[in-house]
């Protein structure tokens, strides 16, 4: 099975958490890896490319940081631009209906933050409802969501390296078992 795991990371070379989570899922055979920040430095985004590769795959795996409770603004721009008229959406746009897709999402924040008495306010699932709004209107399905909190690295801002290391380690096998438990049902 061809899996196409989506990076959105807006630059990787700074991650701790992604680039370990998406340097661990190499261990996957069938999986290929598109990074936003290296292959659009300067978010000149190759549409055609973005849209063969989403056909392609047979499981996509959105991989991300969550910035402000959704995406960062370079993933926002690929779905601005990939999910498209006649593509994505409108009557002729089915081109992604069923693609089966997984949610993985790095975050700073505690889980008990995401709550009405929390300084995140709501439940994250209500962000990412609203998030995944072009997933949901290419009609894409969202077969399990690996979300991992606390993966703050930087220590000026109370960060762990060491930890998020860890952290990361745990959500690679995660997503690893997820990947491989979706694979066998199908
Ligand atoms: C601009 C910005 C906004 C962020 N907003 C949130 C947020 O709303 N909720 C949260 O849990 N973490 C937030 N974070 C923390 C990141 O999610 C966290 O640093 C990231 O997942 C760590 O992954 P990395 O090491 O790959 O960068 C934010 C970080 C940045 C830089």
């Amino acid at each position: 099975m061809s899996i196409l795991l989506l990076s959105g990371h807006p630059d990787l070379k700074q991650s701790v958490a992604n680039a370990e989570i998406i340097r661990l899922l190499q261990a996957e055979p069938t999986l290929t890896c598109r990074c936003l920040d290296e292959l659009y430095p300067s978010y000149g985004i190759d549409v055609d490319a973005e849209q063969q590769a989403l056909m392609s795959a047979e499981l996509v795996v959105l991989q991300f940081p969550l910035y402000w409770s959704t995406y960062p603004a370079l993933m926002k721009l690929w779905f601005d631009q990939v999910f498209s008229y006649g593509f994505a959406f409108g009557p002729a746009g089915s081109k992604l209906k069923d693609k089966p897709l997984i949610l993985s999402i790095t975050c700073g924040a505690t889980a008990a933050s995401y709550g009405p008495d929390g300084f995140n306010f709501f439940e994250l699932d209500k962000y990412l409802a609203a998030a995944m709004h072009p997933v949901h209107a290419a009609q894409m399905a969202i077969v399990d969501t690996v979300v991992t909190f606390e993966m703050n690295s930087t220590p000026a801002e109370g960060g762990d390296v060491e930890r998020v290391m860890q952290l990361s380690q745990q959500h690679a096998q995660q997503l690893l078992q997820t990947i491989r438990q979706y694979k066998n049902k199908i």
